[in-house]
């Protein structure tokens, strides 16, 4: 700031008058000066806003914690509006004896608190053929990580008693969309959890209020919002989201399917296209998520120069497998053009890939699980641009 700026030697509005008193806001908002930070769509994207999807302002968020508000929403039949104490989950099949829920029964299990990232499968779809969409809200935006609270599944699977023929589970929503999807027993007898709850409050209702399914690090179609139905099967029921949609078209013309997990990966969210470096050169601060559907990160690596040299990001913050980690790379800018790019390694030994080096395996046809590294170009006028370089 230079010295004798008025707004250092006047005294200001704010500093003359009382402002509003406590109570004038009974639920709080982000100030007004922030109104620019919000969920945005891609208009042309969609037919229509009732199967559609708002992405996550991911570069002007910090930490890992993504704020409720702006959790980016995909929802395939609007949103459901569902009065908490009319809510019913109900367990059927391959059990010893069907239940039926309140939400009030469920709140007498014991519950757990836990960070999980939910990104969809879709994420970064729209790049897989080359750079297209100039923000990391529309490349990568399609994420967001927040602390669910709720009930193990095993719990409410041991309430009613496990058949041993019992090898899927289907979970279906209560919503327009009726959404289904199979998820093997294993990984809801691990770490699924039915979740009431997301940073602290309830669910909002673009996240499934007043339950959801949390399926920690897989694909986020199968996170059912909504959530009014289990059933317990020997086999996966083949629904629409397993078969015709969520599933990748290889080169040999087959297609790879119940590709659940979630590919290591990481983006740089600044600078990025809606965040240019509008100091100049000098000291600059470069930021992004990286997360992983195996594990937590061990490691993020920085390049400047398209992936010549690599320098290793400093990670801060909390460290929770299948969470968003946070970087940071603190760096003097030369005022020369730049080509940055992140990638991302795990706890299990995973890499993230080049884009090329995912198309060399995958092809030119896929959409879904693009965790390619992506490439922010850096003009001399701090200028940023959606990129990619081979
Ligand atoms: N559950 C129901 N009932 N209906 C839906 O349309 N969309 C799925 C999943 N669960 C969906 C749903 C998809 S494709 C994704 S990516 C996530 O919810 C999105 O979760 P979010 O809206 O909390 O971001
Ligand atoms: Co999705």
């Amino acid at each position: 700031a230079a010295a004798g700026e008025p707004l250092i030697t006047e005294v200001q509005e704010w500093n003359q008058y009382p402002g509003e008193g406590v109570g004038t806001r009974p639920y709080g908002q982000p100030s007004q000066f922030e109104q620019h930070v919000v969920r945005k769509t891609v208009p042309w994207l969609t037919a229509d806003a009732i199967s559609s999807v708002s992405f996550t302002p991911l570069h002007e968020l910090d930490g890992i914690i993504t704020p409720s508000g702006l959790c980016f929403e995909r929802h395939h039949g609007g949103i459901a509006e569902i009065n908490s104490t009319d809510h019913r989950l109900m367990i059927n099949g391959l059990v010893e004896k069907q239940l039926v829920f309140t939400m009030a029964d469920l709140k007498r299990f014991p519950r757990e608190n836990r960070v999980y990232f939910l990104e969809c499968a879709a994420n970064s779809g729209m790049e897989w053929r080359g750079a297209q969409l100039n923000g990391v809200q529309f490349t990568h935006g399609m994420l967001h990580c927040v602390m669910h609270t709720g009930v193990r599944l095993k719990h409410l699977l041991d309430e009613a008693g496990l058949r041993t023929s019992g090898k899927w589970i289907l979970a279906e929503g209560a919503d327009a969309s009726a959404m289904t999807r199979s998820i093997p027993i294993e990984k809801a007898l691990d770490d699924c959890i039915v979740a009431f709850a997301m940073n602290g409050e309830a669910l909002r209702p673009e996240q499934g209020y007043p339950l959801r399914l949390v399926v920690p690090g897989w694909e986020g179609n199968m996170w059912v919002k909504w959530l009014r139905r289990l059933e317990v099967g020997d086999q996966p029921w083949q629904q629409r989201e397993e078969t015709s949609k969520y599933t990748d078209l290889l080169p040999n013309g087959k297609a790879r399917r119940f590709t659940f997990s979630m590919d290591v990966k990481s983006v740089i969210t600044n600078p990025s296209p809606q965040s240019p470096i509008t100091h100049g050169k000098g000291h600059t601060v470069l930021t992004g998520l990286a997360w992983s559907g195996a594990g937590a990160i061990s490691r993020v690596d920085i390049s400047i120069d398209g992936g010549r040299n690599w320098k290793t990001a400093r990670l801060d913050g909390p460290s929770f497998s299948k969470a968003l980690h946070r970087f940071y790379h603190e760096f003097d800018w030369d005022g020369s053009e730049l080509f940055l790019q992140s990638r991302a390694m795990d706890d299990q030994g995973f890499i993230q890939p080049t884009k090329d080096e995912l198309r060399s395996v995958r092809g030119a046809n896929s959409i879904y699980h693009n965790n390619g590294i992506q490439t922010w170009h850096v003009g001399k006028d701090g200028v940023v641009e959606n990129v990619e370089i081979s």
